[in-house]
């Protein structure tokens, strides 16, 4: 069966290095974000040169009516999909006290982060089933130690990823007995766009200890751990969480 996956988010990022190391373990792969950008298709041109096949595909995982669309678009492209990558987020639209968020920030976290995300899974989901696909079949969600961890400063943002996984697990326990794995990676700290305003004070506080393995992680090691869950790699698991956080969550005295 050839393995094909949808990644969202993937113009950029740890969605870029999760397309990419999917190409990279034999995955067809289709490439999502918001616009057809030179960034996103050069990501597809990329995977084709790793000798798989690719299409980029423009969307907005907020706008639940365009769901359908986004997943023919791929599956016309590559065939039936077999994994699908929830990576797409958004951060808070400017960090500050937890009194001041505003209803726009809030909406923005939720619509990407949570309902977009749910329902692309939903959607995503009722394909599969339909598909009868044999083999391996999986969705992987990005969610954030935010899941877990309190950052004040950020809270709308960590209220949409606390509920991205409980989505993740809610879908674990409706699709385990279909042979889907549905998993969470959660990401602590890791180099890109998103953390490049705030990278010089976390490496301060990383330095001091805020996490076990003293340095920001790399999109390419969050791929890694995708692609493990992809290959179905974890037998016997569900609604599998996979903290990518240096040891950030690990509890010490
Ligand atoms: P990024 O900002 O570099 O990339 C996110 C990509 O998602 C962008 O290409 C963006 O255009 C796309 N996107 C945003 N809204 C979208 C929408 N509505 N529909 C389709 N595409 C959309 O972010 P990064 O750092 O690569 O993060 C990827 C995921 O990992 C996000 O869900 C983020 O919350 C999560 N994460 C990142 C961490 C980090 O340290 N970088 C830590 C924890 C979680």
């Amino acid at each position: 069966m050839t393995r094909t996956a949808l990644v969202t988010g993937a113009r950029r990022g740890i969605g870029k290095a999760i397309a990419l190391e999917l190409a990279r373990a034999g995955f067809d792969v289709a490439v999502m974000d918001l616009a057809i950008s030179d960034e996103l298709q050069s990501v597809a041109d990329n995977i084709k040169s790793l000798g798989r096949n690719s299409v980029a595909v423009a969307g907005d995982i907020a706008n639940t009516k365009g769901h359908d669309a986004i997943l023919d678009a791929a599956t016309a492209a590559l065939g039936p999909l077999t994994t699908l990558v929830n990576n797409a987020g958004v951060s808070v639209m400017s960090r500050g006290d937890l009194l001041d968020v505003s209803t726009e920030s809030f909406d923005r976290c939720l619509d990407v982060n949570t309902r977009g995300t749910f329902f692309l899974t939903q959607a995503f989901a009722r394909q599969l089933l339909r598909s009868q696909l044999e083999g391996h079949r999986s969705i992987i969600t990005i969610s954030s130690s935010n899941a877990v961890a309190v950052s004040v400063t950020r809270g709308e943002y960590c209220i949409s990823k606390a509920g991205a996984s409980m989505m993740s697990k809610l879908f674990a326990t409706r699709l385990c007995n279909d042979g889907i794995g549905v998993y969470e990676i959660q990401p602590g700290f890791i180099e890109t766009d998103m953390t490049a305003p705030s990278k010089a004070r976390y490496d301060k506080l990383i330095e001091e200890g805020l996490t076990v393995i003293k340095r920001f992680g790399r999109p390419e090691e969050v791929a890694c751990i995708a692609v493990t869950l992809a290959s179905g790699l974890l037998p016997y698991t569900s609604g599998q969480i996979i903290q990518a956080d240096a040891g950030l969550l690990t509890v010490r005295y």
